[in-house]
């Protein structure tokens, strides 16, 4: 949610600002914008949309400044407008924000009361002007940005420049993340790592409550009473190279062809292909095997690959589970068990909802695993125990191969502390670990597939026009048939649910008609087929049009009930949910191509989510 940059140099910084602002565009891509400074006034050019109209809006009158800010917008208080795009400024200051002042309308109106003049509808254009007040005070801008920082609520991230103070940025960190780079004779500060990757190898993650001042000499951190602190200096693993699309239209595209590989990788960093054995770290297992009870929390699609895992601890190994999304489960403060666990799962490692519910949890005395795709992210440091997954670099904001990667992850938690309880049986366990094994290659199976028959691509071309879909599944099943609605609402719009089979009778068969396309995930070998197959043909009684995915065997059976049908390979029914992701990523991939929406940069979201 939003991406900022600041560069203190020799040289002029405007180029490096734009690069660093494509490396975070991923954050959002309403608007964006850079200040720079050169000796006189702040001068600043945004622009409305993505990085490119800033891009061209500067090839025409170009900036030039060895000072700067930069950021990249996902709108919260205010439109995407040129407007409100930061960096917000007055003739003394510039600042870029990321995160939500709460305290923004007492703020304005206070400062509207001494006839400040407000020209957007941001809460952020309220720290320039609080901050220039102070100025006219006669405050020094460490003063003023003090003064200022001590009077904000909410969650943010903030670097601003000052007219006249070309050799400073002053920042703050509270809530959302904020990095310190250092380089040789200029310093820069950056969202995140991956944005100061190719300016940098040295950077310093500040923690919340952490003030810093920055010249192009040093970097002094400080708290919010004033006391210096030392935060370690670490060469990032991030690498400066830029990801690019490769052959593929879309970066979602290349996402999902990349899944036999990243779970190949990330199945190789668990099972030993001499002997098929699932390793995990010790001291995961252990916290696994005496926890009461485990609690899941995520958001989005990492919640719903929380959501299949619970049916793998529960009957598989036993271990009785709660679940919620972060943003619920922070706020209904629930008691947690005596020497419990709390898992939360992470592509970005920064969505502020659940790093909120990781610090109740840590609060509650749980002890904290995270799986994080993103290097060095805030919720991996401040986790007790960390499993990566390696998936890469995920650009497309509608996640593909970090949901796969995940569920792998958790498979092999799974099953290694099934094991270790003796809730299975070590015949049980590599059955099923050969079956993960199988995965990335029936992945690409259906891929191949796809490029052979453009089976997904002709069904989108029959139900792109659709208002409304349903996606419905039993068992490990539902929770991606919940992510298979996701992935449709995300990148095509339609709107579309995801339910458990069983539960449509109860209400929403109501909404089926002929023109509601339902796909129902209901492989042959789930021990639930049956009853899925009952909930199907009660939909296609109502005129019901279903995508049927499922096996060689379910078609077989129900293939005359179904208008079209993806065909997948058998597989043990502990794993389907992995495989099973894939048919239902295509179809909204090529749905939304069908429709000519922004597959990779979807209307009003962004890939990381670092506001409540
Ligand atoms: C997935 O397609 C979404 N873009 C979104 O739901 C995402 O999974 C969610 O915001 C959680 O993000 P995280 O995995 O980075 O924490």
């Amino acid at each position: 949610m939003c991406g900022i940059i600041g560069i203190l140099s020799k040289e002029n910084v405007a180029p490096r600002l734009i690069e660093g602002l494509s490396r975070l565009e991923y954050r959002g891509y309403d608007s964006a914008g850079i200040a720079v400074l050169n000796g006189g006034p702040i001068q600043r050019t945004r622009a409305k949309g993505k990085l490119q109209n800033l891009r061209d809006k500067l090839k025409e009158n170009p900036l030039h400044g060895t000072a700067g800010i930069g950021h990249t917008r996902w709108a919260t208080h205010g439109g995407p407008t040129e407007d409100n795009a930061h960096p917000h400024a007055t003739e003394k200051v510039a600042v870029v924000h990321n995160g939500i002042i709460e305290n923004y309308a007492a703020l304005k109106a206070e400062l509207t009361a001494k006839q400040v003049r407000f020209e957007t509808d941001t809460d952020t254009e309220v720290i320039a002007h609080l901050v220039d007040d102070y100025l006219k005070s006669g405050h020094s801008p460490k003063e003023a940005a003090d003064k200022t920082f001590a009077r904000l609520e909410g969650a943010y991230a903030i670097v601003m420049i000052f007219t006249g103070e070309d050799n400073l940025m002053i920042g703050c960190r509270q809530g959302t993340p904020l990095a310190v780079g250092y380089g040789t004779g200029e310093m820069f500060v950056a969202s995140d790592s991956y944005a100061l990757a190719p300016l940098t190898k040295k950077i310093c993650f500040l923690e919340d409550g952490d003030r810093v001042i920055v010249s192009r000499e040093k970097a002094t951190i400080y708290t919010n009473d004033n006391d210096n602190v030392e935060r370690p200096i670490r060469i990032t693993a991030q690498s400066g190279a830029t990801t690019g699309k490769g052959n593929f239209r879309h970066f979602m595209l290349k996402e999902i062809y990349e899944q036999p590989s990243v779970i190949g990788d990330t199945l190789n960093s668990f099972i030993n292909p001499a002997n098929g054995e699932i390793t995990i770290p010790p001291a995961v297992l252990s916290a696994l095997e005496t926890t009461p009870r485990i609690t899941l929390i995520a958001c989005g699609t990492a919640y719903y690959a929380c959501m299949v895992a619970k049916y793998w601890f529960e009957q598989t190994a036993r271990i009785p589970c709660e679940i919620d999304i972060a943003s619920e489960f922070r706020y209904r403060e629930p008691p947690m068990p005596e020497g419990g666990l709390a898992l939360f799962v992470s592509q970005s490692g920064e969505t502020l909802d659940t790093l909120q519910a990781l610090r109740y949890c840590k609060q509650q005395g749980q002890t904290i695993l995270s799986i994080v795709n993103a290097v060095e992210s805030t919720i991996e440091r401040e986790s007790d125990l960390v499993l990566h997954t390696l998936a890469g670099p995920e650009i497309g904001v509608a996640s593909t191969k970090a949901f796969t990667t995940q569920l792998t992850t958790l498979a092999c938690l799974a099953l290694s502390i099934a094991l270790k309880k003796g809730t299975i049986t070590a015949e049980q366990s590599s059955v099923i670990a050969e079956e993960l094994r199988h995965i990335p290659a029936q992945i690409q199976t259906i891929l191949n597939e796809e490029e052979r028959s453009k089976n997904a691509l002709t069904i989108a071309g029959d139900i792109f026009k659709s208002q409304d879909m349903l996606y419905l599944g039993r068992n490990l099943l539902y929770p991606v048939a919940m992510e298979g609605a996701l992935k449709l609402k995300e990148v095509s719009y339609i709107h579309a649910e995801g339910y458990a089979a069983g539960e449509l009778k109860h209400g929403p068969i109501a909404l089926i008609d002929d023109n509601m396309p339902i796909v129902v995930l209901a492989p042959a070998n789930d021990p639930l087929f049956e009853k899925t197959a009952s909930n199907l043909q009660e939909n296609v009684a109502r005129g019901a049009k279903v995508l049927l995915i499922s096996d060689k065997k379910g078609h077989e059976t129900l293939k005359d009930f179904a208008k079209w049908t993806i065909e997948i390979q058998d597989t043990h029914p502990f794993v389907a949910p992995i495989l099973y992701a894939v048919p239902i990523q295509l179809i909204a991939y090529h749905v939304a191509v069908t429709k000519g929406t922004d597959v990779d940069q979807p209307r009003n979201l962004a890939k990381s989510v670092t506001v409540e």
